[in-house]
């Protein structure tokens, strides 16, 4: 069977039927633990897809707030909030104009299967972070789905995805968080915070 496209996702559902809604992001707690940070850091939501991540932030008085995502049609089941800046792209070839100071992806990385995928995705990010910046990445943890959105993905548990980012981020610590929703179809997370090392 072909692989549904993701634009597909966006336009033949309503968002909160979608596998991966959240009502309320997760994440927000990870970056909540990260201390506060000054209204003008610049935020990348990595895969947002048609998440309120941005809203949320936007709401805490953040100014900068991307969301990049490879759906095209991610961006018209949104709030359509002016303040938020929504760039069509692959994350595996993207460029920041400028260095962002929090990376934040919410079950993307793990749909990277191949080796040179993740190295595609780690160069972008030791480009787009900015040195001493932070990240935030969730992934399906060991007793998470084979497969999403019809696509195969990695799981990883907390020692994994420490690893899988060593020489780009150091760890700071990270999380196993199971959705209250998935009684029925469990979809826990593996949830890291990093900070991205200055350079010596
Ligand atoms: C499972 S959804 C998660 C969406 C969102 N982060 C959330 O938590 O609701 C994965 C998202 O990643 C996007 N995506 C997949 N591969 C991507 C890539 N290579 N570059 C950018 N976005 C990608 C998809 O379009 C989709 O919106």
């Amino acid at each position: 069977m072909p692989v549904r496209d993701w634009d597909d996702f966006y336009t033949s559902s309503s968002v909160t039927d979608l596998s991966w809604y959240e009502e309320t992001p997760t994440t927000l707690i990870d970056i909540a633990k990260l201390g506060l940070m000054p209204a003008e850091t610049t935020v990348l939501d990595v895969g947002g897809g048609a998440s309120t991540l941005a809203d949320h932030l936007v709401e805490r008085g953040y100014e900068h707030v991307t969301v990049l995502d490879l759906a095209t049609t991610a961006a018209s089941n949104t709030s359509q909030d002016p303040r938020i800046t929504r760039v069509a792209g692959d994350v595996r070839s993207h460029s920041c104009d400028e260095a962002v100071g929090l990376w934040h992806d919410r079950a993307t990385f793990h749909f990277l299967t191949e080796p040179q995928e993740r190295a595609a995705y780690k160069s972008v990010l030791a480009q787009c972070l900015k040195d001493g910046g932070s990240a935030v990445i969730a992934t399906f943890a060991p007793a998470g789905p084979t497969m999403c959105a019809g696509r195969d993905v990695d799981r990883y548990s907390e020692g994994e995805l420490v690893s899988e980012f060593a020489g780009t981020l150091d760890p700071v610590a990270c999380r196993t968080h199971v959705p209250a929703d998935s009684d029925s179809d469990q979809r826990p997370y593996t949830i890291c915070r990093f900070t991205k090392p200055a350079a010596s």
